[in-house]
């Protein structure tokens, strides 16, 4: 059996990434810094090994991907919690993983980015996710087939977008709403996972660049609101300005939790809409998300438990 170091296994991506190659028969081994704090769905997987590790140390890294037939890297942050984060998990560590495949001669690589990261974007996020897409498409020169993904944002049963929309929608008859206009291209988890496991053997995918979105684009407010009303409540939405946005941002990033920063306001001055269809190699088309959603953000009537044997049963 085959076996896939995935980096960055542990998280929301990595767990659906994970499952995905199980069900094609592919053994894992997925570091993670605490193995007590991985959920047990992940654990319980047949042929994975996840194992603690400091990924950071080069030596540590290579045996993780030692005698590994491919690499995926999906480690990622949205917050700083010290200056330098951003470049240390998004460039550095892909430069470590590049050099820790080209030593073991793991001869394939695929790595997770995320839409619209650029060295010119106006986020540090973006720019040092731009970064890493550079140190993992130098590795093409040393022999090493790459594919990079670039998702919009992704929702999921389990996803940190929509889910906390819905907790703050909880919380507060009034939502004051940083960057309302900001455009979102939302692809589904299951989607991005089965691309991401569809292009291993891929040889088409070698050397290219993929972005994934889902079929609709949304403007932030509009999300929420779609939120709220699936979940039934009646909340009043302040748009907030520019300035305002920023002024939010700042103060929420000082608080513990850091549910936005000014980095991620920053983020959303670019639309994080796709400039191409979703890639054809997958072969199937992305599931709209309100498919998807309802399934598991909906207050819970009796037409939406129907609703859900119905799904279950295949009707
Ligand atoms: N979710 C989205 O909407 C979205 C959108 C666009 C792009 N992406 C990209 O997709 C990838 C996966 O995202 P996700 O939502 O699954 O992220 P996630 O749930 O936050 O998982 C992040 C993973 O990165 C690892 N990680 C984080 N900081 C680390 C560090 N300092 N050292 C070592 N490992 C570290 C974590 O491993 P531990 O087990 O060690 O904690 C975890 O497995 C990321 O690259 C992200 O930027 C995500």
């Amino acid at each position: 059996m085959r076996t896939i170091c995935l980096i960055g296994g542990s998280g929301f991506l990595g767990r659906h990434v994970a499952s995905a190659l199980c069900t094609r028969g592919i053994g894992l081994r997925i570091p993670t810094r605490r193995r007590e704090r991985v959920k047990p769905e992940l654990i319980v997987l047949p042929n994975t090994e996840v194992i603690e590790a400091d990924i950071t140390n080069a030596k540590v890294l290579g045996e993780m991907v030692a005698g590994c037939a491919a690499v995926i890297n999906l480690t990622g942050i949205l917050h700083e919690r010290s200056e330098g984060d951003f470049r240390r998990i998004h460039a550095e560590l892909p430069r470590r993983i590049v050099d820790a495949c080209r030593s073991s001669g793991v001869s394939r690589l695929i790595h997770v980015s995320a839409l619209k990261a650029s060295h010119d974007a106006p986020s540090k996020y973006l720019r040092s996710k731009a970064e890493g897409e550079q140190q993992i498409r130098a590795a093409e020169a040393n022999g090493i087939n790459t594919t990079i993904f670039r998702p919009s944002v992704i929702f999921g049963r389990d996803d940190a977008f929509l889910n906390l929309f819905a907790k703050l929608a909880s919380l507060s008859p009034i939502i004051p709403l940083g960057c309302p206009n900001a455009r979102f291209q939302p692809v589904f988890v299951d989607d991005v996972a089965r691309a991401i496991a569809g292009c291993v053997d891929d040889p088409q995918t070698a050397g290219r660049t993929y972005e994934l979105c889902g079929p609709k684009t949304y403007r932030l407010q509009e999300l929420v609101e779609y939120v709220c009303a699936l979940r039934g409540l009646n909340r009043v939405i302040l748009p907030l300005s520019a300035r305002m946005s920023r002024l939010q941002a700042w103060f929420l990033e000082h608080l513990p939790g850091q549910l936005m920063t000014q980095d991620n306001v920053q983020s959303m001055q670019v639309d994080n809409v796709c400039d191409c269809p979703f890639p054809e190699f997958a072969g199937f088309e992305p599931m709209a998300m309100e498919a998807a959603v309802p399934l598991y953000l909906a207050k819970r009537t009796l037409a939406s438990r129907l609703d859900r044997f119905r799904v279950r049963a295949g009707r």
